[in-house]
This record gives structure tokens, sequence and C-alpha cells, in this order.
């Protein structure tokens, strides 16, 4: 339903649907702002009936006023939200029945690894990992039992792309195209309109934005397959509270403005990095060296804001670079409006066997920057910092590989600090 007051509708611009869509003033009060409904449950005017809502897991009004919102800059026209990405990669596959099978792009989250090697297998689904890069390929590798393609484009961490229209444009009629369009967001990348037929995010990313929520969603324009999703979304109850969706809905209204500044600082960070003779590779979308720039052209409206790149000097001097970084945090996740970096082979990734990182180019040596929206002179200035600081050429410490990070007063380790063997 268009909102009267705000004349919003389906053919309005990507920021006012962002600001407006599912956002009807509240009946009772007028508040203009959707308010957080901390409730579970819902007094019922008499037996049998209800004002839209009875328990908070089933439908919550916060919560259904995002899903809106999210359909909306996705260009469908149904969400279930859910607690997590993964829980979100978790509802889409409820769509499979034993017996199904998954094609799946090679390079995904290492978590969406997990779920379809670790998890699925056990309700007798199984997934083929392959090179998704290639329409033709795709279809080739489907087999009779085949009824799910996920793509992740551009995928964690090394950035490759496929091609969603030329993918969805061949798929059979039973089978379903799933995109995680995490990396890119609704802003720069609307997998329905592509041909798709369910989108799904890491609502944690880009579009809450702030690195304060977990959470995912499921978006389609079928209401038969949203029907089933929600089916599952209640059964299981993996929904995020009141206070979740209220942080991703604000959130997510300022996307556009937040994606324009991610992709202005990562493309100037890329091309810096490019430009270094000390950095092996750079991986972004955006520069014309990209092997699928001309791709990124044609499907995307930027580049998004993840970085990865390889610094030569190997594993070690890659640690120490992560390690000395100011501005740059180290941490997992992506997409909030501070810059992080992470080693994927030792961090997001860890949970892929060492052969399985090496096919897919994550070598020890990657390094994966979520780009911020600082001002992009700091973050070149930090980058340019720690390359130096750790190049044994131009560092004036003759080993090179040195953190500028204060070391902890007692030993190595912070207080409180645990060894990881894997995260994400
Ligand atoms: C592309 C992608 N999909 C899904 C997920 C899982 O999301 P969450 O951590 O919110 O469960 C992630 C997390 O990093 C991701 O990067």
């Amino acid at each position: 339903m268009p909102n009267q007051k705000s004349g919003h509708s389906a053919r309005s611009g990507f920021s006012t649907r962002a600001v407006w869509a599912g956002q009807d003033a509240c009946t009772a009060t007028g508040a203009t702002i959707v308010p957080v409904y901390q409730t579970a449950t819902f007094t019922l005017p008499q037996i049998g009936l209800t004002k839209g809502f009875d328990y908070s897991r089933t439908a919550n009004p916060t919560r259904q006023a995002m899903e809106r919102q999210l359909a909306a800059l996705e260009s469908g026209d149904f969400g279930c939200a859910f607690a997590s990405g993964m829980a979100a990669v978790a509802g889409a596959a409820s769509l499979l029945r034993r017996g199904d099978h998954i094609l799946a792009t090679r390079d995904l989250y290492g978590g969406t690894h997990r779920l379809f090697t670790q998890v699925l297998p056990r309700y007798g689904i199984d997934v083929s990992f392959i090179d998704t890069s290639d329409a033709q390929h795709v279809w080739e590798a489907a087999t009779p039992r085949t009824r799910m393609v996920w793509l992740e484009t551009p995928s964690n961490p090394t950035l490759r792309l496929c091609d969603i229209a030329a993918i969805a444009q061949r798929k059979p009629p039973n089978v379903l195209v799933a995109v995680d369009n995490t990396f890119a967001s609704p802003f720069f990348q609307r997998p329905l309109e592509l041909g798709a037929d369910l989108v799904v995010h890491s609502t944690t990313k880009y579009i809450a934005g702030h690195s304060d929520v977990i959470g995912g969603v499921v978006i389609s324009g079928a209401r038969e397959l949203a029907e089933r999703i929600a089916y599952h979304q209640n059964c299981v109850g993996a929904v995020p509270g009141p206070w979740d969706a209220y942080l991703t809905l604000r959130g997510a209204k300022t996307l556009a403005i937040r994606m324009r500044a991610h992709a202005a600082n990562a493309q100037a960070v890329a091309e810096f990095l490019a430009r270094r003779s000390d950095v092996a590779k750079v991986y972004y979308p955006g520069l014309d060296t990209h092997p699928q720039h001309a791709l990124a052209r044609r499907q995307m409206n930027g580049y998004g804001g993840v970085v990865s790149f390889r610094p030569s000097g190997g594993a070690p001097r890659a640690h120490a670079v992560a390690a000395s970084t100011s501005i740059f945090a180290l941490a997992v996740s992506l997409g909030g409006v501070e810059s992080l970096i992470c080693s994927p082979a030792a961090m997001t990734h860890a949970s892929l066997t060492p052969w399985e990182r090496a096919e897919l180019g994550i070598s020890d040596d990657l390094l994966r920057l979520s780009i911020g929206i600082e001002d992009a002179g700091d973050l070149i200035g930090d980058l340019a910092a720690a390359l130096d600081g750790t190049n044994p050429s131009r560092s004036r410490n003759s080993g090179g590989l040195v953190s500028r990070r204060k070391p902890p007063a007692n030993g190595n380790r912070e207080a409180g600090c645990e060894e990881v063997g894997r995260l994400g």
C-alpha cells in the first residue's frame, strides 16, 4: 500500500523509499517514526480477532515495517527478516527438501559454505560448488535434482562477479536463483530486477550499516515463496527482536548516502594500493584491471566498499600490516561506517580446509578491507604508514615487520584475550 501522506510509491527514488516505505505514521498516536514495539504479545479485541498481530515471533509491527522497507529497496514485494544473515540463508534453503541439490558459487562466505557442507547434507540436501562466473557453465553443471542456484556476487573475499541476468535467463522453471546481495547492497545491485527469485542479505553489514546489530532478510517478488519462508520463520523462530528491527530500519534510511561514501573511499584506496610497488595484487571491481570490470559496470550502479589486496612479502608481512593500522580495526565483518581489516584465511574463512582456500585464491597473504566512511586521506595515510612500516626497504627498522599498535602491557596478550581458531 502506498503511504498516502508521503505519496511514495514503487516508482519513487531509492532514498524516498528508504525513508518512507513501510513506515506509515502510527494510527493510534501519530508517531512519525515507527516505534519500537517491545512487546511479546498483543491484546486481542475478542477471541478470533486480532489487529494484525498476536505474538511477536509470528509478526511484530517494527519488524514488519523493516521487512516492507527492505523489500521496497530490493524491488521486491515480500521481506522476511531473520535474527542473522545465516538464519536468512537457512530460511531461503528451507524452500528445499530431501533429495534436492544446490549449485553454489565456489567462493562464498565461509559461514554459508559451512552451512551448505556441514548442515544441509544432514537433511538430505547436497551442494556442488562451481565457478558461477560463466553462465553457460552453471547450467551445464545442473542435475535433474538441482532446485536452487546460489550466487554471491561480488564474492567474499576475492570479489569475483557472476552475471545474474545471464544465469537467470536460462533457468529451468523448477529451479530458483537466489543471490546473496550483502556485498553490493540494494543501492548498487538489485538481483530481482535481473531475474533472480530470491535475494538474501546479512543486514548486519551495509543495510544496518553501523556494526551494532546482527540480522538477515530474504526478499522475493512471489507470494508463494514468501509464504513458505514466513512459515519457516515462524516455525523456527530465528527472528530479530524489535530493537534490532528498529536499528536496521533506521540504518537503512541512509543506505544511499553511506554507499556513495563507501564506494568513493574504496575506489580511492584501491587506486592507491594499485600504484604501490610493494603490493602484489588488488581486488576491486571498480578498477579497470579487474577481470570483470565490464560486467560490474553493466550489472552494478557502483562497486561497493570492500577491497582485498595482497601486500608483497607473504603472510608474515600481511599479518604485520593488519596488526599495524591505527584507523582500520582488526576485525571480521564489513559494511559499517568504520573501516576494518582482516585476514580471511585466518579469520572469516578459517573453517575451510587449506586446500579449499588455495583453490579459491584465499591465500594466507590476502587481506580484506571494509572501507568505512571516514576521510579518504586518513584511510590512505593509515595504509601507507602500515605498508611503509612493514616494508624492509622503506622501514627504518631492519626487520621491517613491526606493528605500530602499542604492545599490551603484560606480555603478548591483552587482558581477556583468547586464542581464536575460527571467527565469523
Ligand atoms: C556475504 C555474506 N553472507 C552472509 C553472511 C552471514 O551474516 P551474519 O553474520 O549476519 O549471520 C555474511 C557474514 O559475514 C556475509 O559476508
